[in-house]
């Protein structure tokens, strides 16, 4: 029987020859390639800053470590790969299902319902699902109007735009998340990035990942510099 593959990559010359090159090099991990990825990934993206990490899963954790504070009250989707709602939890926050509309995006005027009724809601975690991003006038206003934070998970929508807005831009959020899963639009394995247009985030976020999440043992990288106010002693 010929079933259709759950995902499958293509990988061409020219990827070969860079991991070739760079399996040649001095470093394999944490190098210069990082950041030569990441300049690119946020120029692509129209965002200011990105941090790359280990998988989408690790930019959600890492994303709610630096937005989000204990007991949070943050409204999400119950449309989405389990990472985005367990993120919530990693930070010891609450998630609060709202409904989709039909085309399998969070509702946003049902989230407006939401805060309308309640004002200790501190964020909104949305998913662009399938490649088909949420209406980002929406999506101001209701950071506008309520303050609040938001996330983007464009795990499934990076090359993807509503109206002008590019998925992974921020224009309308405070940070993105990316997967470069292999079922994904462009892979690296595993992988993953967080985009942000705020300094102070993408500081905060690359101390994380840079200098105590990942295994650097709390060295610092000679590729990335970050104020050490910034960093847990
Ligand atoms: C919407 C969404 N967010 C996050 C993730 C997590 O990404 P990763 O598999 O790279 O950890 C996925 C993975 O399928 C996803 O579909």
């Amino acid at each position: 029987m010929n079933f259709i593959p759950y995902g499958k990559q293509s990988i061409d010359e020219d990827d070969i020859k860079a991991i070739v090159e760079t399996l040649k090099s001095d470093f394999l991990t944490t190098g210069p390639k990082i950041k030569e990825f990441e300049e690119n990934l946020a120029n692509y993206c129209n965002a200011k800053y990105c941090v790359v990490v280990s998988n989408g899963t690790a930019a959600l954790h890492l994303a709610s470590l630096v937005l989000l504070n204990e007991n949070d009250k943050v409204l999400t989707t119950p449309n989405s790969f389990l990472a985005t709602s367990n993120s919530i939890l990693y930070a010891k926050a609450k998630p609060i299902f709202v409904d989709i509309y039909w085309d399998g995006n969070i509702n946003l005027d049902l989230c407006e319902e939401e805060l309308k009724k309640d004002a200790s809601i501190k964020a909104i975690y949305v998913v662009h699902f399938s490649g088909n991003p949420v209406n980002q006038e929406k999506l101001k206003y209701l950071k506008e109007r309520y303050n609040i934070k938001i996330l983007e998970d464009c795990a499934h929508s990076i090359g993807a735009s509503f109206d002008g807005v590019k998925a992974g831009s921020c224009a309308n959020s405070d940070c993105s998340i990316l997967s470069f899963h292999p079922v994904k639009h462009i892979t690296t394995a595993e992988g993953g990035a967080i985009t942000t247009n705020s300094k102070e985030l993408y500081e905060k976020l690359l101390c994380r990942a840079r200098f105590e999440l990942l295994p650097n043992h709390g060295s610092e990288s000679p590729f990335h510099s970050v104020p050490d106010s910034l960093c847990l002693p």
